[in-house]
């Protein structure tokens, strides 16, 4: 068959390397793709919210099956556009992806079917009054998060009244996040160590693969800002048999179920985003899709035919028997552009690509190619994952910072403690 992949970042490469290796897969286009995705395909530039053209173009390309990668396309209906035109599409509906675009309707849906999460209310723009006494009353640090999709900057965990209220008035009044922070989740601050899971689901039965660590903030020892995701590890051994028991019995069977209930069934990836809490695992957020840069380390270490198993969910069924884990493991370093999450300047030369070889995989997300040349064009230009097959993680992370060295670009940033956290556990 052949594959349309939406989007163009890391994971999308990811997404496309893995189907590359599926005896059903005839050939790959990406719309739009990056500097790395024409080495596995056709990269075609479109604008995606013209869902006419999109469908026009997958007509002409004669595509079998599409999958859309990131969250804003799924939110925007193009998924359900292509379904009704008649095409086989792996993501959740519009309606279903609301688990990731109103954060009010995730905590809803948690707290009328019993699912562990952070205590919370929501208040709405008219509210802002009673929203900073609710904040007043509570304890601190207190988490703020936009309603709405921010880019994974909607996140504010304030650590006295001063820095909540000017957050609060941020999201709400000067509309930092457009109409994304109208309504605001206000919730209680869990500690504990974060972990990712996706289910690939049909909405009814699901497969988890193996979960992971995304690393979020820009600095060394998890400091300074967020960001969309420094680097990530997988498996994450944070995650034992136990605590993976009770995410599937607590949170990903009740939540799947509760979704049926409303008739707003979620099939495609839900990515389970959890916070291992002294009393075990807890949601901070749900997604409705891959996510990314964790795709880049989890797609690495399966066996089998990941093509076969979205295709499956696709039509309606999982075939949980298409992949399985084969033990070893992977870690994933971001190179980004420096000022990355602030601003920062693009359109630097990459060098050192081809250096980079045995079981390490150059990821492009930020790139594109012009006059031959690798340009940078993003915050996260790229992704170097290393997957040491005998499942030593140290192995893994030396690799990938040996293989990163080999890589340059002006302003070149990354993170020197991807894995930090999983070196400590063992
Ligand atoms: P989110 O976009 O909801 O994933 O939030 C971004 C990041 O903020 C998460 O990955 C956590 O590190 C942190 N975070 C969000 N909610 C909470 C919470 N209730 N308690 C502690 N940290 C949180
Ligand atoms: N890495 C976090 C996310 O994809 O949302």
């Amino acid at each position: 068959m052949k594959v349309a992949i939406i989007g163009s970042g890391g994971r999308e490469h990811a997404l496309g390397y893995s189907f590359s290796k599926s005896p059903d897969c005839s050939g790959l286009c990406f719309l739009p793709g990056n500097g790395g995705t024409h080495q596995l395909g056709q990269n075609i530039e479109i604008n995606l919210t013209d869902h006419n053209l999109v469908y026009t173009t997958l007509i002409n390309e004669k595509i079998d099956f599409v999958v859309i990668g990131p969250e804003i396309p799924i939110v925007d209906g193009l998924g359900d556009f292509l379904r009704e035109k008649g095409f086989i599409v792996f993501a959740p509906t519009a309606e279903a992806a609301r688990i990731e675009s109103e954060k009010s309707y995730s905590k809803q849906i948690m707290k009328k079917y019993g699912i562990p999460t952070a205590d919370y209310r929501e208040f709405k723009d008219t509210e802002f009054e009673s929203a900073l006494d609710y904040i007043r009353e509570g304890s601190f640090p207190v988490v703020l998060k936009a309603d709405g999709l921010a880019a994974g900057k909607g996140v504010v965990i304030a650590t006295n009244f001063s820095e909540a209220e000017s957050a609060l008035r941020d999201m709400m009044l000067n509309k930092v996040f457009g109409d994304a922070g109208l309504t605001v989740v206000i919730e209680e601050f869990m500690s504990g160590e974060e972990a990712s899971i996706f289910a690939i689901t049909d909405g009814t039965d699901y497969l988890c693969l193996p979960a992971a660590q995304d690393h979020k903030r820009i600095g060394d020892g998890d400091t300074g800002p967020n960001t969309g995701g420094m680097g990530a590890y997988c498996p994450a051994p944070v995650v034992t048999p136990e605590i993976t028991q009770r995410v599937n019995t607590e949170i990903i069977e009740p939540f799947l179920g509760g979704l049926r209930q409303e008739s707003n069934p979620f099939a495609g990836c839900l990515y389970v985003g959890i916070m291992i809490t002294n009393s075990g695992p807890k949601v901070v957020e749900f997604n409705c899709r891959f996510g990314d840069p964790e795709t880049q380390a989890v797609l690495p270490v399966l066996e089998g035919d990941l093509l076969g198993l979205l295709y499956s969910v696709a039509k309606g069924k999982l075939d949980p028997t298409k992949v399985w884990h084969n033990g070893s493991v992977a870690v994933s370093v971001v190179a980004a552009s420096g000022g990355y999450p602030g601003t920062f300047k693009k359109g630097f030369e990459i060098s050192g690509l081809n250096s980079v070889e045995g079981d390490n995989i150059v990821f492009h997300a930020g790139t594109k190619v012009s006059d031959n040349k690798t340009l940078t064009t993003g915050g996260r230009v790229l992704a170097i994952t290393s997957v040491d097959k005998s499942g030593n993680l140290s192995a893994a992370i030396s690799s990938a910072y040996d293989s990163l060295k080999k890589i340059s670009f002006t302003d070149i940033y990354y993170r020197n403690d991807i894995g930090h956290r999983a070196i400590k556990h063992s």
